[in-house]
């Protein structure tokens, strides 16, 4: 298993380009499940769940290629329809592939992804959708077995807003009968992104980014592509937090570039309402040196409220801001694992059920510290750089799953950081 040797403190200088979102690039790679013709993509992330999810494709006999920068995704002809435990419990992202597959074939049989470290996370609302298009499902070892004679469009009114259902159901209805209407949708922009990918293929899609989403089904032999370009995946808005939130923590000069920050209005919010001295582009954030920051209080909501996704790298901020914060966690149950970790190199963080009450320090001092998911390695790679002293941060499977070569982006913005093999 790989470590992070990071020396702090440091200052970041520089620019960073961000890779393309990984929550993205997930529910399309999946939607190439319903294109019986090759599919070319550039700038996919080399990331642990993006390979995880190219093998669970090829599982099913989809064929990749990689031609240059570009990937070509040939799902032309299946040899099954079935996504095995063995990929789909490292990735829950995997039960996307339900859709597309009983839209296209009228069978799947996906496992269960089971619990993860953050929560329980069940997939009660894919299920229900899909039944409400037509589906029988039981559950039999472990594995939903979902079969239909042909989805039949419907109106599907989400109990919550989950991102992943509403991809689910976007991608069953392509190729549904009639049309399917989606209330009470996630409003992710990462859904927006799909939504794009679909029409790019000849899918009529609209509202994505509302909270209503309605798609018109339409026979498998009218998908075509619109363009003979590869397909380019949005900027990952959360790897773009990461390293805004690192470079006001180190009092740096930094540009992140490669993203749009609308995506990120209410956490840019938040930041200047802290104190962050930041200006905005098109398709940039620069931050730029500032006085200490003071607290301040987030809950996480669906968006466009706080992502959750960025709970755990602002928490590390607030460790090192004056006065104190609180941040409560609305979506998982359990996405507070970084607070023990993290105490460990000096902060102060109080848990009283879905609440954290932060106080800001003064200092921070480098420990060793062993990551437990994704958004909480983030958060000890920021308090490691700024912490005094050197952090040895374990388990760095997890970053690998969301954020692309971080190490090197990091020494490339003057960070001191070494990966040792393991
Ligand atoms: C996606 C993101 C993840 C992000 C999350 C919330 C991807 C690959 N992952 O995950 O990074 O943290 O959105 O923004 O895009 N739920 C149910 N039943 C369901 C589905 C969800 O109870 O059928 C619950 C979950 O347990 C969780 C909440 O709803 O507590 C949010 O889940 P959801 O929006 O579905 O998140 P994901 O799609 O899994």
């Amino acid at each position: 298993m790989d470590k992070l040797l990071l020396d702090g403190p440091s200052t970041l200088h520089g620019t960073v380009e961000v890779s393309s979102a990984k929550n993205a690039t997930l529910p399309i790679l999946v939607a190439t499940l319903l294109c019986p013709y090759p599919v070319k993509f550039k700038d996919i992330p080399n990331l642990m769940d993006v390979s995880t999810m190219l093998k669970i494709l090829q599982s099913m006999g989809v064929k990749i290629t990689a031609v240059g920068g570009e990937i070509c995704i040939d799902a032309g002809k299946l040899e099954n329809q079935h996504a095995d435990y063995s990929l789909v419990k490292t990735m829950r992202a995997s039960v996307l592939v339900l859709g597309p597959l009983l839209a296209r074939y009228g069978v799947a049989s996906v496992s269960l992804p089971g619990g993860c470290a953050i929560g329980a996370r069940p997939v009660d609302i894919h299920l229900s959708g899909m039944e409400k298009l037509g589906a029988e499902i039981q559950i039999e070892n472990g594995y939903i077995k979902a079969k239909c004679k042909k989805l039949i469009g419907a109106t599907i009114t989400l109990p919550f807003p989950s991102v992943g259902a509403t991809e689910n159901l976007m991608m069953a209805a392509v190729l549904a009968e009639g049309e399917t209407i989606i209330e009470n949708a996630a409003m992710e922009p990462e859904i927006d992104d799909l939504a794009n990918f679909l029409i790019s293929q000849g899918v009529s899609v609209e509202g994505a980014g509302t909270s209503r989403i309605s798609v018109k089904g339409v026979d498998i032999n009218d998908l075509k592509p619109s363009s003979s370009e590869s397909y380019k995946i949005m900027g990952d808005r959360i790897e773009a937090a990461t390293f805004i939130i690192a470079a006001i923590m180190t009092r740096g000069d930094v540009v992140v570039k490669g993203f749009n920050p609308k995506h990120l209005t209410f956490v840019l919010d938040t930041l200047v309402k802290m104190g962050a001295n930041m200006s905005v582009g098109v398709d940039y954030v620069h931050v730029k040196k500032s006085t200490r920051l003071k607290g301040t209080t987030i809950e996480t909501a669906p968006y466009p409220g706080f992502p959750t996704d960025i709970q755990a790298q602002m928490m590390a901020l607030m460790s090192v801001v004056d006065g104190h914060s609180i941040v409560t966690e609305t979506i998982f149950e359990n996405r507070f694992m970084h607070v023990p970790e993290m105490g460990r190199m000096g902060t102060k963080v109080t848990l009283k059920g879905h609440s954290a009450l932060v106080e800001g320090v003064e200092f921070l001092s480098g420990a060793p510290v062993m990551c437990t998911d994704l958004r909480a390695s983030a958060a000890l790679v920021l308090c490691a750089l700024v912490a005094q002293g050197q952090s040895e941060i374990q388990r760095v499977y997890h970053l690998d799953r969301g954020y692309e070569r971080i190490d090197e982006k990091l020494t490339a913005l003057g960070a001191k950081i070494k990966r040792i093999k393991g």
